[in-house]
């Protein structure tokens, strides 16, 4: 097959097209030939290096969100067995049994042991030893993948495969943030900082759907724009006074939630934009890692910081299953071919561009 492998650090010249050996399903995975992978930016960071993921080798075919056909079912996955059953939601997720040559299927890209008790409560992104399609095992920058049939979800006629590939990542990190671990619901006023993210995009509208008001803040009026589309009722540039423009639009009382993963040029007005006992989750930090805290600004104004790291089996069938659902949507910005990769990494690398990049096998 055709893929595209990494052999070293640096620029999308490390990454070229090459022809590899077609994977081989074992006796419970799918082979998936993949319709559209999207790029996240751990591929960047990855390719960039040093490796994020533990276990990462070179050469690696990236490519963590991937849709496509099933092209091949392992023995023990075919006839009317059914996989992940004990995960709620996993129906209305389109994860079922009887997995079968042709069914159009998205791919959750995080494996883990299967025998820890970190994978044993459903939460196999914090397993010792995950692995990650496309993250730290072969992934969608190529014409086949094979995964176990337990990370594939249907998807029904009505999404797209283009955009079920756009889901995997982005929502499910922001399902995880907004739901699970900030628990907006509604009535609240919760402040998206880089509302315009491939992330924040579905945060927003997951706030939104939750029935909270959302304060969005992005760096462009095009980004607040799209943030306005989605629904979100005020509009801040990320260079105003974010703090006073909450608060007047609280009557004075603040933000009950702030979701921050564009780290420390955004700490502090996520923080000072907060009500007493409000809710700062934090959950990537793309401009730094180290931000200063007044402890006693925590403890007097009993705010709560909150990390959210990887979903959970549980977030990513629900997230699915709202997507199915309707109402909620992804933002695709372009689509490149294999043969493509420098401008769709060139595309992905634009902080100025909105939305999903896609690479179509
Ligand atoms: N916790 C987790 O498990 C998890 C999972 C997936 C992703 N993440 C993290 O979530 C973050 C967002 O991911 P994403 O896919 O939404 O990213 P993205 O689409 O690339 O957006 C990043 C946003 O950050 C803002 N930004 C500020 N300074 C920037 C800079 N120097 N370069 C680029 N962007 C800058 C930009 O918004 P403005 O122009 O509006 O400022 C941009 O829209 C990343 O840090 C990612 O690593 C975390
Ligand atoms: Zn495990």
């Amino acid at each position: 097959m055709r893929a595209l492998v990494q052999t070293a650090f640096g620029g999308p010249e490390v990454v070229s097209l090459r022809r590899v050996p077609d994977p081989v399903p074992g006796p419970s995975d799918v082979l998936v030939r993949v319709r559209a992978c999207a790029l996240n930016r751990l591929d960047v960071l990855q390719r960039r290096g040093p490796a994020v993921l533990p276990g990462f080798r070179l050469p690696h075919i990236a490519g963590m969100d991937v849709a496509g056909h099933i092209e091949a079912v392992g023995a023990e996955v075919s006839g009317t067995k059914t996989v992940g059953t004990e995960v709620s939601g996993t129906e209305a997720s389109g994860q079922a049994g009887g997995l079968a040559t042709g069914d159009r299927v998205v791919i959750d890209p995080t494996l883990g042991c299967g025998a820890c008790p970190r994978c044993a409560a459903g939460d196999p992104g914090h397993c010792a030893s995950v692995r990650v399609v496309g993250g730290n095992i072969a992934g969608g920058f190529a014409e086949y993948v094979a995964v176990p049939a337990r990370l594939v979800h249907r998807v029904p006629a009505h999404v797209g495969l283009a955009e079920a590939a756009a889901l995997p990542s982005a929502w499910s990190t922001a399902w995880h943030a907004t739901l699970t671990v900030g628990e907006v619901t509604a009535g609240e006023t919760v402040l998206v900082q880089a509302a315009a993210s491939a992330v924040s995009i579905a945060a927003v509208q997951l706030a939104k759907r939750a029935g909270a008001r959302v304060v969005a803040v992005a760096g462009s009026d095009a980004k607040l724009a799209l943030a306005g589309d989605l629904g979100a009722d005020l509009l801040l540039r990320n260079d105003a006074d974010v703090p006073a423009a909450v608060r007047r639009f609280t009557g004075g009382e603040g933000a009950d939630a702030a979701l921050d993963h564009v780290g420390a040029a955004t700490w502090r007005a996520s923080m000072d934009c907060l009500r007493p006992g409000g809710r700062l989750v934090t959950f990537g930090n793309t401009t730094g890692d180290e931000v200063t805290i007044s402890l006693a600004g925590v403890y007097h104004r009993g705010l709560r910081l909150l990390g959210s790291g990887a979903y959970t089996e549980a977030d990513f069938a629900a997230m699915l299953a709202a997507y199915y659902g309707g109402g909620l949507r992804v933002v695709r910005r372009a689509e490149y071919g294999l043969d493509e990769l420098p401008a769709a990494f060139a595309a992905a690398e634009s902080r100025a561009a909105i939305g999903k990049v896609l690479v179509r096998p």
